[in-house]
Order: structure tokens, then sequence, then C-alpha cells
């Protein structure tokens, strides 16, 4: 879907959700060909659902006679998402740091009752819960596909390292490039030490700078004088974080999708790696079609 041609209804959190849904659709529909042990694994899960704000319930805006009925004040969450996909996963595993969200994902135990055996909550940060997870384990046997679905720059470099050293798992990831890499980036390139070092641990080295700025001689007011200027902009941002990824991954999706609000500023891309070398090139084919649609 094209910029500024979306849905009715269809807001970029749904639209995300859909994407990711579609590839975990595929994803069972393959590996239960396979001997593997494969799992779900949301790391930032937040409650389950999504609550929707009353302004941007369709369903008022559409049939405005049935405000007053039953009107569905809950939509969908990544987790909530997962657990109707068919075929099933093998396992659930929700990750939320916030004590009560991670207090509501049990009610998912009640309203999926088939699954709940399978469905563990973990309350954590997911930067510590992964890496133990990923480095602790031995994923010989074992597949999944990841969702790193968070705010803003929770997640750590050497997070999706450790993710990326399993070569079992196939991540989604949220990318925050409007609400805040390309925000931190300002225009003259003076940028503070805490935000500096910030950005050095997102993206897992300190060449950001370099990519996202050039210094040269300028003809100032005092005579010339190197001034440095921003030259990053959204598609060398998307272009540089996909090449950190391919550092690290087999195989990376080359069309991550960007997610627009309502003014049309891109808020996050939408991206996907796949870590597993024989499963690659099949998992970012069908990623890439996912995300191209
Ligand atoms: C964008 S929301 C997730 C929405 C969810 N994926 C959905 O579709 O309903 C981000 C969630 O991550 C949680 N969170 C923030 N930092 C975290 C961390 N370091 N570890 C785990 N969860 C975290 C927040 O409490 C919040 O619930």
């Amino acid at each position: 879907m094209k910029q500024g041609q979306r849905n009715f209804g269809g807001d970029w959190t749904t639209e995300k959700l859909e994407r990711v849904r579609k590839y975990l659709a595929a994803y069972t529909t393959i590996m239960n060909k396979y001997p593997f042990h494969f799992a779900y694994i949301d790391a930032f899960a937040g409650t389950g659902y999504r609550k929707l704000k009353q302004d941007e319930n369709p369903n008022e805006l559409m049939f405005p006679e049935i405000a007053e009925q039953e009107v569905q004040d809950f939509l969908e969450g990544s987790a909530s998402t997962a657990l109707q996909v068919q075929p099933r996963f093998q396992k659930y595993i929700f990750i939320e740091k916030d004590e009560n969200r991670s207090s509501e994902l049990q009610n998912l135990k009640t309203e999926f009752p088939s699954l709940q055996n399978d469905i563990e909550l973990v309350q954590s940060d997911a930067n510590a819960y992964l890496k133990d997870l990923c480095l602790n384990r031995n994923w010989k046997k074992h597949r999944a596909v990841l969702f790193l679905d968070p705010y803003g720059m929770e997640v750590e470099w050497n997070t999706i390292t450790a993710i990326a050293k399993t070569q079992a798992i196939d991540l989604w990831l949220l990318f925050p490039l409007g609400v805040a890499v390309n925000r931190l980036l300002k225009r003259d390139g003076n940028i503070d030490t805490t935000v500096r070092h910030k950005l050095d641990r997102f993206f897992g080295t300190t060449d950001w700078y370099d990519a996202f700025y050039e210094t040269i001689p300028t003809q100032t007011l005092f005579g010339k004088e190197m001034v440095t200027q921003k030259t990053g902009d959204f598609k060398s941002i998307e272009q540089y974080f996909v090449k950190r990824l391919q550092t690290v991954f087999t195989k990376v999706a080359n069309n991550p999708l960007p997610l627009y609000n309502s003014r049309n500023n891109p808020l996050y891309l939408l991206c996907f790696a796949a870590g597993n070398p024989k499963g690659a090139s099949t998992a970012v084919k069908i990623a890439q079609d996912i995300l191209r649609k």
C-alpha cells in the first residue's frame, strides 16, 4: 500500500499487525512439514489487545446508528493476533516489562483455553530476557518468529546480534524512524553525549555519524569555516539500518515498510530479517512479498 492510500479504518497499527499476521500463517504452514519445535515470541507484547480511541472507531464513523449498540472497543493486539493464527504455533512466549500490562496478558489463557498450556508469560525487560534465551539455549531443534514492537529505541544492538546468532529466528522489527532516530539526528550535528551514546548503543557502532553528517568548508560571515550539516534523510536512514541488519543476519528484506501517521509522517519502518542459512531465502521472499502488497 502506498503513502496516502490506507484502507478506511486501517491505521498504521492495523497495517503493521496484518503484515506480521500474514507471515505467521505462512510460517506455521511451512514449519508443520519440518521436525522443529517452533514458537512465536512477542517481546513487547503489551496487553494482548489495543484500546480503540472513540474518535478512531471505524464502526461509529461508518454506521453511526450502531454507536449506541455494542461497539467494539478493543482491537486485536499482536499477542491475540498470533494466538489466532492457523495452523497454530507449538509455543507462545509473551514478554512484557510493565506489571499491569503483563498481568492483563493472563486473560489470554482464559480466552484461548486450548492454547493455555503452551502460553508462557514473562514479566521482564525484553533485552535481558532475549539475550539469555538466544545465547544460553540450544537452538538446534528450535525455530521461532520473534516480533519486536517497541515504542522507541528500546531494542539494543547486542540483543539484535544475539537473535541473529541463533540462526534459528525470523525477526520482525519496528524501527523507530520518525518517532525517534530522525528526531535525534539534529540538523547541525551538535548532538549531546548522552544522545550520542544512546544512538551508539542502538546502532551498535559509532559510524552512523559519518553516514548522516558531512563537514564541509563553507563561507560564513566570519570567513571560511568548517560547517557540519545533516545529510541523512528518511531514505538514507532506512538504507543504513538495512545494511546494519545485513551485517549480522543471513538475509534481510530490502523493502521495509514505512508506517505513516494520519499526517503522512513516517513513524516507523517494519523490517524483516532471517537468521537460518537454509530457510532465509524463502523467508525473505515471503516477507518481501508481504511488505510489497
Ligand atoms: C507498542 S507497545 C506493544 C504493542 C503490542 N505489540 C500490540 O500489538 O498490542 C510496546 C510495549 O512494550 C512494553 N515495553 C517497553 N519497554 C520494554 C522492555 N524493555 N521490555 C519489555 N517490554 C517493554 C511497553 O510496556 C508496551 O506495552
